[in-house]
């Protein structure tokens, strides 16, 4: 009698085995989007997680100021630690600090443009960057990349929750499942408590 219900315990386990960790936890992975043609061919003397300030300059990036933090997260939605998470955006007049950007010598000096950071234990990651704006064929996006230390890697984008010029934007149109827009959608509130004037967002980034 003992035996067998150990058996029948045992079996019941046993069905639960073919269950994909994504589909226990309820986590889709962050989708992949272009690198686009601005990652860094240098990087910046100074690119640590606040690109509104740069080191040793008095003068404050132009535009809205952004307060984005999450976490890093795998499918089975524990924490990610020592991953490295990088992003980079155009500057408040839409220029990025790059060889093929026109209009370079224009760009804001002031805006770091590039900035990246460890995550912590806990997964957490957090930036003071710009809300970003639109330039010429593209809706509002910030440029993320991470890369864990057991060899996940992902590029995407992210853009602003019910931005109209979202779908006129093809890389954000390339998403047709509206869970996978969902992760990459920033939503943004005001941050009275952190900062006068700025806004905050909460993105957590699933990683596969
Ligand atoms: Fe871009």
């Amino acid at each position: 009698m003992k035996t067998s219900r150990r058996l029948m315990i045992a079996g019941a386990g046993a069905s639960l085995l073919p269950l994909h960790p994504a589909l226990a936890a309820g986590l889709i992975a962050t989708p992949s989007q272009t690198e686009g043609p601005f990652y860094p061919t240098a990087f910046p003397a100074d690119m640590d997680n606040d690109l509104v300030q740069v080191r040793g300059q008095a003068a404050r990036a132009m535009g809205t100021v952004l307060h984005l933090e999450g976490r890093v997260l795998g499918l089975n939605g524990r924490p990610v630690d020592g991953a490295l998470i990088e992003i980079w955006q155009c500057d408040a007049l839409g220029i990025y600090d790059h060889p093929r950007q026109p209009g370079r010598e224009r760009r804001d000096s002031a805006f770091q443009g590039y900035g990246r950071l460890m995550v912590r234990g806990d997964g957490r990651y957090s930036f003071r960057t710009l809300v970003p704006v639109a330039y010429a064929g593209r809706s509002p996006h910030i440029h993320v990349k991470v890369a864990s230390a057991t060899g996940s890697r992902l590029t995407s984008q992210f853009y602003i929750a019910g931005d109209p010029g979202n779908e006129r934007d093809g890389v954000f149109r390339g998403l047709r499942d509206p869970r996978q827009r969902e992760r990459v959608e920033m939503r943004l509130a005001s941050a009275p408590g952190v900062e006068s004037g700025a806004l905050a967002t909460t993105m957590d980034i699933v990683v596969g």
